[in-house]
């Protein structure tokens, strides 16, 4: 394989922003550093961390991960108007590296009835907003909305305007989701041979999902002469969502014979980033998912097993350790020492504090005696959910369900609200609906439940159940984490870290409500 610099294909991330426009996947503030972090770790080359002018929200996001991202370059979207493209450019300012995404839409269906504008006018706009974007910042990126639909010959106009108002880097979204691979490498070439100057400038692709094709659309854009790709960890995004990144760094590696194409991806760190993903947006992974479902690496049948154990070729294609899946490794037990312990955590990429250590320590000790094999991923749901809840404002401090077949349940839920303990007795149709009453009751006000699931974090009856808890309240989405060998435990956590995230939001844009 060619590891010539021609052949670098840039992994443009974008699931902190198209990512985040798939209902219901809203990330905090410390949600989005935390994403930032692993995507500048496993070598994303351009991280998309937002629109900054959307909101203050999604300012204060782009500007704290252009603060803290040193090895990626940081990129805020903006429309094709000088506010927006002000407000990008102040966003990523303290980046080492930063960029500015600038769109408009070309086709004929979008300028006429979306931006209601004269192909004339958008010419002239696209001019303006780059020459302006590119006042401010060296690194401009200009996409055509819509270039699937686009006229092959003004789309040709609309690029050569964005080189020549100095765009560094030009992408040709497929919007909708809509074409095929043939079509989409033959409109990078076209573009590619017929605009003067296309050679001083990135060609990307951008791929919807609608069809099922962003993928494969993504890597035909590639051999039509596209360099970047933008896609999303688990191909989140609007609709179908985008192409997922996680494919397409794997596809480009494992056929490396008919694609001679490289990136920088640390394929190792896909895994991580996938489950982070997954459980700040509260979507789950398929377990038939292409390179991080479940079942990727899973061989069911007998025929297969039997050739697997004689040669793991015969049917993988790539190693489960390519993409950082691990085997269940059991780890410890409840003998186990604090050293042991703070190894086991250094290993797995934890560095606590000594309150949190401690904390970490004493729940661990505490599952040791209820659940005797103790794996990695036990360890890894405790410390995450004790990171994320330890200094919220509410905590849940004890709680007792009784439930039966007969009759209805009640939950006895003890809560720490800013520093006072208070306790509700709340019944319900079950545990859990009796301990959310509860947990409703001591806050005071009632939010919108929109999503509530629980998976096992192991094999086993004894498994610890992570749970995700989706709630709604004034116009405000936000996802909960929590979890607990005992599932209405790690529910109720859950729910109670949705309600802080909630009073983080409301505090950010009005008075605090309690
Ligand atoms: O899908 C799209 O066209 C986009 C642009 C804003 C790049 O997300
Ligand atoms: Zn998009």
């Amino acid at each position: 394989m060619s590891h010539s610099e021609a052949n670098r294909v840039r992994i443009f991330d974008t699931t902190l922003r198209d990512g985040e426009q798939s209902p219901g996947a809203s990330m905090t503030l410390e949600e989005k550093l935390q994403i930032a972090s692993v995507l500048e770790n496993m070598g994303v080359d351009i991280i998309e961390a937002g629109f900054a002018i959307a909101s203050e929200g999604d300012f204060e996001c782009v500007n704290k991960i252009a603060q803290r991202v040193k090895n990626s370059t940081v990129c805020s979207l903006a429309r094709a108007a000088l506010g927006d493209i002000d407000r990008a450019a102040e966003a990523i300012k303290p980046a080492a590296s930063g960029r500015i995404h600038t769109f408009i839409a070309t086709s004929p269906l979008h300028m006429k009835f979306k931006l209601q504008m004269e192909p004339e006018a958008v010419i002239e706009a696209i001019h303006k907003s780059v020459s302006h974007a590119r006042n401010l910042c060296e690194d401009v990126e200009w996409s055509a909305e819509d270039a699937t639909r686009t006229e092959m010959d003004f789309l040709c106009r609309a690029v050569e305007a964005a080189i020549k108002a100095g765009a560094t880097t030009i992408n040709l979204p497929d919007t909708v989701g809509y074409t095929t691979p043939e079509e989409y490498a033959a409109m990078f070439r076209t573009v590619i041979e017929r605009v003067p100057g296309a050679d001083k400038a990135i060609f990307s692709t951008h791929c919807h999902n609608d069809l099922g094709l962003a993928v494969a659309n993504s890597l035909a854009g590639i051999a039509g002469g596209a360099r970047q790709v933008e896609c999303t960890i688990n191909g989140i995004g609007e609709r179908a969502g985008n192409a997922a990144m996680e494919e397409v760094v794997m596809a480009l590696k494992t056929r490396s014979d008919a694609m001679p194409y490289h990136t920088r991806i640390k394929t190792q760190e896909i895994m991580r980033a996938s489950r982070l993903v997954s459980t700040v947006t509260g979507f789950t992974v398929q377990n038939n998912k292409a390179i991080v479902g479940a079942n990727a690496f899973a061989h069911e049948s007998g025929i297969h097993q039997d050739g697997m154990l004689k040669n793991a070729e015969t049917y993988e294609i790539m190693t489960p350790e390519s993409v950082g899946v691990t085997k269940s490794v059991l780890t410890m037990g409840k003998h186990s020492g604090r050293h042991a312990f703070a190894d086991k955590l250094k290993d797995l990429g934890y560095e606590l504090g000594d309150n949190a250590f401690q904390e970490c320590f004493r729940r661990f000790k505490a599952l040791g005696d209820r659940k005797k094999n103790i794996y990695d991923e036990d360890i890894i749901a405790l410390v995450d959910d004790e990171v994320a809840t330890s200094a919220n404002r509410m905590q849940v401090v004890s709680l007792n369900t009784y439930s039966s077949t007969t009759g209805s349940a009640f939950s006895d839920v003890t809560m720490m609200i800013d520093g006072e303990e208070k306790k509700a007795v709340v019944y319900g149709s079950g545990p859990i609906d009796a301990a959310f009453n509860a947990i409703k009751q001591l806050i005071g006000f009632e939010p919108h439940l929109q999503l509530f699931q629980v998976h096992a974090v192991t094999q086993g009856t004894d498994a610890q159940g992570e749970c995700t808890v989706r709630l709604e309240y004034e116009g405000r989405t936000v996802n909960g984490q929590g979890a607990h060998e005992d599932t209405v435990t790690a529910a109720a956590r859950a729910y109670v870290s949705a309600v802080n995230k909630l009073l983080v939001k409301r505090e950010k844009t009005a008075p605090a409500p309690m």
